[in-house]
Order: structure tokens, then sequence, then C-alpha cells
């Protein structure tokens, strides 16, 4: 995050903590050659067998526990290292490249990106407690990985372990620096198809930690202002490729968002549409998309605000990680400069609290496409400000349309922190995304778009109500969006409730920026 000068409220500033890239390579040197801090070696359970003389039997572990007089085999059967998820043991023994060698274990076996993006979860916190600066990577055994997986694979061990040595200190009173500067992967052979995906990756894992920062930033510095500039700055930054259009209430106005003018409407800080758009080098386009992100910078819920343990009101900062997801996916495509798409990136950005010049619960607005809403319940604002972000976007001409939210507390009780809820009609749609997120990893479920339940939101006097009731409230939610999406054009809403957060490390995951970016690959040419 670019740390723009703001006076906030509260006279905080964030520290402006430099990351420096952290860089990715492939690298096929004997384990006991290589020369850095932290020799970090991914082992099943199986790869932990011992022969009769209690030596490994595992040719890799075998060839270092030689070069090191058997201390490995010691020391892994002293601290009870089995190889079960999770487990590691860090050592400092004499006599490698290496200053430390750690074992991390993986389980029975690792085969989903998932299973190896968590791997490297665990290398970074190694990597962290031992202040490494050069980290090398390699399996124990890596049979079960064919050779058209390997890229794929490599590039989530190397940025799991980014983000798991990754800690957000920019609002400590004493910000320790990262010293983390590259990672080698060895053994996983080489070639220009391995290079470009770890190139990606680099790209990738620094927009996962910049759409992290965005998210971890509370309300009062992260202004739908702030966004803006944030957005802004990476169009400056790649501004090859990418161009931005920051529209003010008043352009909103002439373009009659009165539904996204409704939920800003109580806030001193006033809304910012942000739409970003990158054009390929090169000229020619194949496919025009569109990503729409909720920018809810807090979301208080207005006259229906948000009371009662269990609200997470405290935590409403969260509430533009659908925004975060869609610049941080800016940030990486901008880099990454993929031929053959041109890409939309669109936020409604605006803060939803309480005033006198605040929407109250029952009034009528009247959305872009000319619809009206009853808001029946100030605290649905998200949709409110999709609504126009939508009709925004189809107005772009674009083929597809992805829009990430956090848009419900059912979705959370419907799939749990960790999944996010996806709603298309379009089976094509979902094909392209669901072999996207198998890539990155970013567990996502489909849901029905149940037409009948439309009846729930029905009303009296408008053209719709913004809230069913309680039953499916994931789906009246994505319903509602329908309506303000031309049918031509293939359409998703993903809701990102529950995973935006990590509910144990008090922060957010940047979830949704690596399936964007593979998406958004899949579709260039
Ligand atoms: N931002 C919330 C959704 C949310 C709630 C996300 C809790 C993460 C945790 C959204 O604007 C909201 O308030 N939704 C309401 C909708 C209801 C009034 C129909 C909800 O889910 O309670
Ligand atoms: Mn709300
Ligand atoms: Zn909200």
């Amino acid at each position: 995050m670019a740390t723009l000068a703001q006076a906030a409220l509260g006279l905080t500033h964030p520290a402006a903590v430099e990351h420096l890239k952290v860089s990715f390579a492939a690298k096929e040197i004997d384990v006991t050659e290589w020369k850095g801090d932290l020799l970090a070696v991914g082992v099943t359970e199986k790869d932990m067998t011992k022969d009769d003389n209690s030596k490994f039997e595992n040719s890799i572990l075998k060839k270092l526990d030689t070069h090191l007089g058997g201390l490995l085999a010691e020391a892994s059967t002293e601290e009870d290292f089995t190889g079960k998820t999770g487990q590691s043991i860090v050592l400092r023994l004499p006599g490698l490249g290496s200053k430390r060698v750690a074992l991390i274990g993986l389980g029975k076996s690792a085969s989903s990106m998932t299973a190896f993006r968590d791997f490297g979860e665990g290398v970074g916190a190694a990597a962290k407690t031992a202040q490494a600066q050069t980290v090398a990577i390699l399996l124990a055994s890596s049979e079960g990985i064919s050779a058209e997986s390997k890229p794929n694979t490599a590039s989530a061990i190397a940025s799991g372990t980014v983000l798991g040595v990754y800690e957000d200190i920019r609002y400590k009173s004493e910000p320790k620096k990262p010293v983390l500067k590259s990672i080698d992967i060895l053994d996983f052979g080489s070639g220009p198809e391995l290079e470009k995906k770890l190139k990606y990756a680099e790209e990738v894992s620094s927009a996962i930690i910049f759409g992290k920062e965005l998210v971890n930033s509370p309300a009062n510095v992260l202004t739908p202002a702030v966004l803006a500039a944030e957005a802004s700055n990476i169009a400056s930054l790649c501004s090859d490729v990418i161009t931005a259009n920051i529209l003010t209430a008043e352009q909103c106005k002439e373009l009659k968002m009165g539904s996204y003018l409704g939920v800003a409407a109580a806030s001193a800080n006033p809304p910012h549409f942000i739409h970003l758009c990158y054009k390929p080098p090169g000229g020619a386009v194949k496919a025009k998309l569109a990503l729409v992100g909720k920018g809810l910078t807090f979301d208080s819920g207005g006259y229906n605000i948000k009371t009662g343990p269990g609200c997470s009101i405290e935590i409403m900062k969260f509430d533009m990680g659908g925004s975060a997801a869609v610049l941080g996916a800016a940030k990486a495509i901008g880099q990454i400069k993929p031929p053959g798409v041109e890409v939309h990136f669109i936020v409604a950005a605006c803060e939803n609290m309480i005033s006198g010049t605040g929407m109250r619960p029952g009034d009528i607005v009247t959305a872009s496409n000319g619809k009206t809403i009853e808001v029946n319940n100030t605290d649905a604002e998200g949709r409110l400000t999709l609504a126009d972000a939508l009709v925004y976007a189809c107005n772009q001409g674009v083929d597809k349309i992805i829009d990430l939210a956090t848009l419900t507390g059912a979705c959370i009780i419907a799939l749990g922190q960790s999944v996010a809820g996806v709603f298309t009609p379009s089976e094509d749609l979902a094909k392209e995304v669901f072999e996207a997120s198998e890539i990155s990893g970013e567990k996502l479920w489909r849901m029905p778009l149940e037409e009948s339940y439309w009846e729930s939101m029905k009303s009296g006097v408008a053209d719709m109500v913004n809230t069913g009731g309680r039953p499916g409230g994931a789906i009246t939610a994505a319903l509602f969006l329908k309506q303000f999406v031309n049918e031509k054009v293939q359409w998703m809403h993903i809701d990102i409730a529950g995973p935006v957060w990590n509910e144990k490390k008090h922060a957010a995951t940047g979830f949704g920026i690596s399936t964007l970016v593979e998406w958004v690959l899949k579709n260039s040419s």
C-alpha cells in the first residue's frame, strides 16, 4: 500500500514499510551445495520411514543425514517429528551450506494446491523465526507431482512462503523490517514455463500483500478517498497499460446512481466511484472482462445499526474486501500484462454511516437502470452499491463480469469461515472460475440462484425491496444483484464474507486475488 498522506481521525499514520519484492527462482543444484539461511524440506509421513539401522529410506533425507553425520535422523526422532501436517522442526547443524535445516510435515501426501500453499506458509513461519533472508525449498519426494503441474505447484509453495512470513506491522509503534529476499525452489526442473509461472507468482504475492493491507487498514485511515487514491496509484505505476477514472458524487449523480448515493448519503467522507481500465500492450482484444468489488470502507449498518454480540461491527472495516481483491488483481495484471484481454476494475466506494442526511429504512431509491428499490433494511447496503456498479460495468460493453463482496452473514452460516459462495447462471463461467480456483487453491462452492425465492423480495410500492427474510439470505442477495445485470453478459457473484478475514490471526487473508488473476490469464491469448 502506498501510505498516502492524510490527516486521519485519531492522528494515525501507518508506517511506510518498504516491501522489497521477494524473488523466486527454480534451481537445480545439489541440496548439500545450496548456500543460504534456511533449507526447508517438505516431508510426508512415508518419507520419514527408517530402515532397521534407523537410517532414512528416502534418498534426499538419507543424503542430508549422511552429510550431517546422522544428526538429522537423531534430532527428528528426539523431537518426535513424524511428517504430520503442521509439524515442523528447525535445526542448526554444521556441515551444510545452509545455516539451518527445517523439516516441514506434509501429512500422508500433498496433492492439492491448497496443501502446497499451506506447506509454503509453514516454511514461511520457520523462515520468520529464523530471520532468514534466503530460503531454499525442496520436497523429499515429488513422484506424485506430474510434470505439467510442477510450475503451478512451485508457485503455490513460493507464494505460500512469502505470505507465511508476512506480518502487517504498519500500525505498530516499533515496526520491524521484513528481511526475506529470495526463495529458491530446488529440484523442480527448469525451463521457460516454470520461470514464467514463478515470475507471475512474485507479482501475485505482492498483490495479495497489498490487498491484505487495504483490508487491515482501519476505516479512519482508509476512507473512500484514500481507497480511490490507492487505485490511482496503481494506474500511475502501470501507466503503460492502466488508466484511472475516479468519479465524484456529482458525476455519479449525473449517471443517476441513486442506489449507491443513497448508501453514501450519511457519511462525512464523500463517495468515490473507482474505474481502472487495463488495455493490453499491442492492441488486439479478444475478451472484455469486468471485476466489480464491494467497497464499503465501513459498514455501521446505518439506521438498522449493527448491535448486539456477534454483529461484528468492530471489524466492519473489512467490508471493502471485495474491492481489495479487485484492486489487488489490477496491481498484478498491470505488472503481468497479459495479451488479448481488456479488464475493467470497478468499485463504488463509500461508507455506511448514520446522520440526519442518511437514508431511512423505508426510503425508496432509484438505481441507474431506472429500477426502484424500497430500502427495508439499511444494513443490506452492499447490494445497493453493487447495483449501480453492475449497471456501470455492463455499460462498458464487457462479455463477462465477476463481482466479489462481503455481502451476507448468511453466507458464513451456510459455508463457514473458509469457503466463498459462488452464484452464476452461466455454466461456462462457472467452469472457468472453478478451474482457476484449482490452481489458486482458494475454496469456492457453487450455490443455487433459486428464482422462486424472489417472491420474498417483492415490494408493495417499489420494484423490489432490498432484503427478503432470513432464509436463504445469501441467495436472495444474489438474486437482487441479478436485477442489475444485462442478460447478454455472463455474470458471477462471489460472496466472500467468510474467507475475507482470518479470525485466528485477526487479519485479512487477501482472498480472491489469486483466483481472479488466474481467471484473467485464462481469458488472455
Ligand atoms: N457487510 C455485511 C455482511 C457481513 C456480515 C459480512 C457479517 C461479514 C460478517 C452486509 O452489509 C450486511 O450487513 N448484511 C446483512 C444483510 C441483512 C440485513 C439482510 C446481514 O448479513 O446480516
Ligand atoms: Mn450491512
Ligand atoms: Zn456490508
